[in-house]
């Protein structure tokens, strides 16, 4: 028989108070040192601090973009100023429709609706929390003009589907890459597939500058609005056009733009190190009789982890999953099920209420948009996956003895219950 669970006073398997876990909320989940260091010293050196003076922020969009075999890119202050940046270049109307995904940041409905566009959110794989492309369309309506895709946990969306509605229905269609550097589908890098890819570099992403964000076009014009929209719409192409819209200022400074480069710079390394361990991880898991590996579609070319996250088979183990997760947590391992607040997103109050501008419900009321019904049984696939799915952050300075420790404590607890069931 195998081990007494932690839950019931065995011993545990980790003692995270003795031997830590690597966290991305402080330097132990992160790659910064010399190269950072060596960057802001020579901004600080130079005085030249603002990005229309300095050379950091201009090389660091020079990179990320030629990575990407992207035309342009537009370095900002948020993944949301990403988004935000790449609603401003499209134009839409006021009330005008924008669909995203119900598991997704506040970022990324911010976005839409600080454009005055009325958010509508697609259900999800229950296993991948990856909005369908079936739910996209049945969403369309004769008002939807974009599609904001998310690409969570670092897994690409089902782009072909995706792009084809969006070309059929004539929609634009950003990439919200906030959790998915380097991602791939079909050997295409995500944030090149659509319109526009927006990108954060917020505490917890692949790379980070504390907060900053990017975004990364072929279209031309798209570029030159989002390099206006987020600069007051100031020209400093040397034309001197006055200012043709209402902007924003998002402007990247020179400090975040050192951090930035160093950090771009370490990627490979980065997404690297996420894969090897994530290969062992998901071998070990296969290995384990009731639980699931992380389901990957076979398009996907490259998976780069920013979560690693599992379910597991009830039937088989005896146990549901609120159990189960009661047990893991006692062993002392990383994994919580659900993400975020564990509903739907449009389930939080500010969205739910349409409470965006004074008292009102403007976006969503005539004769400017449309009182979009939010309602939580509409998202089968989000309701069961918060309950269901297992996940944690998988950062880059894992090792591979941490990525042992979580294995045997699934195993052990996996083996506990499918031996008394
Ligand atoms: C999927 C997604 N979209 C958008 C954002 C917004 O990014 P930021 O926090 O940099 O504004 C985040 C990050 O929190 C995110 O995970």
């Amino acid at each position: 028989m195998s081990e007494e669970l932690a839950i019931n006073g065995g011993p545990v398997t980790r003692d995270k108070s003795a031997k830590p876990w690597p966290t991305n909320s402080n330097a132990s989940g992160h790659m910064f040192g010399d190269e950072e260091l060596a960057l802001l010293a020579q901004v600080i050196e130079s005085g030249q601090l603002g990005w229309q003076y300095g050379t950091m922020v201009k090389q660091f969009e020079a990179e990320f973009a030629a990575r990407h075999g992207a035309k342009h890119a537009c370095a900002v202050t948020s993944g949301t100023a990403a988004l935000h940046t790449a609603m401003g270049a499209l134009r839409l109307e006021v009330g005008d429709e924008v669909i995203t995904s119900a598991v997704t940041d506040m970022g990324t409905v911010i976005a839409i609706v600080q454009c005055n566009c009325v958010p509508v959110f697609a259900d999800v794989d229950p296993q991948t929390m990856l909005m369908t492309p079936e739910s996209i369309e049945a969403l369309i309506t004769d008002r939807t003009r974009a599609v904001v895709v998310v690409h969570l946990f670092g897994q690409p969306c089902e782009m072909d589907a995706i792009a084809a509605l969006c070309e059929q229905h004539d929609l634009a269609l950003v990439e919200d890459c906030a959790q998915a550097h380097d991602a791939a589908w079909d050997g295409r890098p995500v944030g090149t597939i659509g319109d526009i890819g927006c990108f954060s570099l917020q505490q917890s992403k692949h790379i980070t500058t504390g907060d900053g964000g990017i975004c990364i076009t072929d279209d031309d014009e798209f570029q030159d609005h989002m390099v206006c929209f987020h600069d007051k719409y100031y020209d400093r192409t040397g034309q001197d056009r006055a200012p043709q819209r209402i902007g924003i200022n998002y402007r990247m400074s020179e400090l975040v733009g050192a951090v930035a480069l160093a950090q771009v710079r370490k990627l490979d390394t980065i997404i690297g190190r996420r894969q090897q361990n994530a290969d062992i991880m998901c071998a070990g898991l296969a290995e384990i009789e009731g639980l699931n590996p992380p389901k990957v579609h076979p398009k996907v070319t490259q998976h780069t982890w920013w979560r690693l996250a599992f379910t597991i088979d009830e039937e088989i183990l005896g146990v549901d999953s609120q159990k189960f997760g009661q047990s893991i947590g006692a062993e002392g391992l990383p994994f919580s099920v659900a993400y975020g607040r564990r509903e739907p997103i449009c389930m939080l109050p500010a969205l739910a209420n349409y409470a965006a501008y004074g008292s009102g419900n403007f976006p969503w009321e005539p004769p400017y948009g449309r009182a979009v019904p939010y309602r939580r049984e509409d998202y089968p696939g989000t309701n069961w996956a918060m309950s269901n799915v297992f996940g944690t952050s998988w950062i880059e300075t894992l090792t591979e003895d941490d990525v042992n420790d979580m294995l045997d404590g699934l195993r052990k607890v996996a083996d506990y219950y499918r031996e008394r069931a």
